[in-house]
């Protein structure tokens, strides 16, 4: 415990992953103090520049389709600290193991904006950038400041601005090069007087049905609740890991065609003007996926974005009913799929 990180060895990884799926690791460290990571690489029981070396945050982003084969990590510290503040914009420091949602209620309880319609995301602090999770409008790479890194090649601690964590749909630097960088914690460019944003045509209706016309982030933060509550099957009682699948990004010549062949099938704004983003969850659904099970392994009956597990699913069967659903969409549609969830022990 001195040393800053425990060790448990042979570690049930079950209630470590949101899809419940039973896993194992050799070894498990759960590092209470990011300091000591010098310390715990140096000790040679971990090797830092094994790049299947995993480190875990909630595990709500990640499909075990086997046992995890080298030692797990898992950052514990729950630090969150204001490092500045002009008394509208104000920074604030999180450690990367603070439970996501967490953080979220505590800055709007502190009054300050900006994270309101990433409320009730499953997962860490830590895991925030690495997917750049995003919702309802918002990716969490227009709130970051900085991010604190462990370097494991070079041992050397750093902080990474906006532009070099290099953030696209779903995706970082730190994404692209998993065996890179540990997150040790992240800082958020908050304000106390930023209107929430209502983009999301949902949202506005959301906050029309509660009677509210000009919400506080508070209240944006109770609709994005409410919606997400409605839309999404919670982790906690069905094991699940958001939406399997990210919305495919097509080329507009590609998106249009598509359109004209399918009016009904709904089309997002993307990073570039020359693409646009597809619902993955409307191409999986119009292929009669929504509700499916095989055995335990399952499509959510509320959403057709998210795999389930109803009891007792491996990742293996999990992982082959995503490729069957992926199939069927790249038959009817001729788009290729990608997951979102780290796949541990196989390749997509
Ligand atoms: N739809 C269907 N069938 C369904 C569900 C949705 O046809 O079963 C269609 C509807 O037309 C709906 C559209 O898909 O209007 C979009 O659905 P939704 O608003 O739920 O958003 P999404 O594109 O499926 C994305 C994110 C979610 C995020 C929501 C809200 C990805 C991969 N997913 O889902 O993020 O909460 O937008 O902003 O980008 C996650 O990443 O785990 C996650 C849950």
């Amino acid at each position: 415990m001195s040393d800053g990180y425990r060790l448990v060895d042979n570690a049930d990884l079950t209630n470590r992953n949101t899809f419940g799926i039973v896993a194992r690791a050799p070894l498990l460290v759960e590092v209470d103090d990011a300091a000591a990571l010098p310390r715990l690489f140096a000790s040679g029981l971990v090797d830092a520049a094994d790049p299947a070396l995993l480190v875990l945050g909630g595990g709500s982003n990640l499909l075990f389709a086997a046992d995890a084969p080298r030692p797990v990590l898992a950052l514990t510290a729950q630090n969150v600290e204001i490092v500045s503040d002009d008394g509208d914009n104000v920074v604030v420091h999180a450690s990367a193991g603070v439970p996501w949602h967490d953080l979220v209620m505590h800055t709007l309880s502190l009054g300050l904006c900006g994270l309101e319609n990433l409320a009730l995301i499953p997962g860490t602090v830590g895991a925030a950038p690495i997917q750049n999770i995003g919702a309802y409008g918002v990716e969490v790479r227009e709130r970051v400041h900085a991010v604190e890194v462990f370097e494991r090649v070079t041992g050397q601690v750093r902080r990474l601005g906006p532009d070099a964590c290099r953030f696209a749909y779903r995706d970082s630097a730190f994404k692209r090069d998993p065996g890179r960088w540990i997150v040790t914690a992240v800082e958020f460019a908050l304000s106390r007087s930023n209107a929430p944003v209502l983009d999301y045509a949902g949202l506005r209706d959301e906050l029309a049905a509660m009677g509210i016309a000009a919400p506080t982030a508070m209240q944006a933060a109770e609709a994005v609740i409410r919606i997400r509550r409605r839309k999404l099957p919670d982790p906690a009682v069905l094991g699940n890991a958001g939406s399997f699948f990210k919305n495919p990004i097509v080329p507009n010549a590609r998106a249009d065609a598509l359109h004209a062949a399918h009016p009904g099938l709904p089309m997002f704004r993307s990073e570039s003007d020359a693409t646009r983003k597809l619902s993955a969850a409307w191409l999986i659904d119009a292929c009669g996926w929504k509700g499916h099970r095989d055995g335990d392994a399952g499509v959510s009956p509320e959403h057709a974005l998210v795999l389930v597990n109803h009891g007792e699913a491996t990742g293996a069967q999990l992982l082959a009913l995503a490729r069957r659903i992926a199939g069927s969409v790249q038959e009817r549609f001729g788009i290729a799929l990608e997951p979102e969830p780290r796949i541990v022990g196989a390749d997509w």
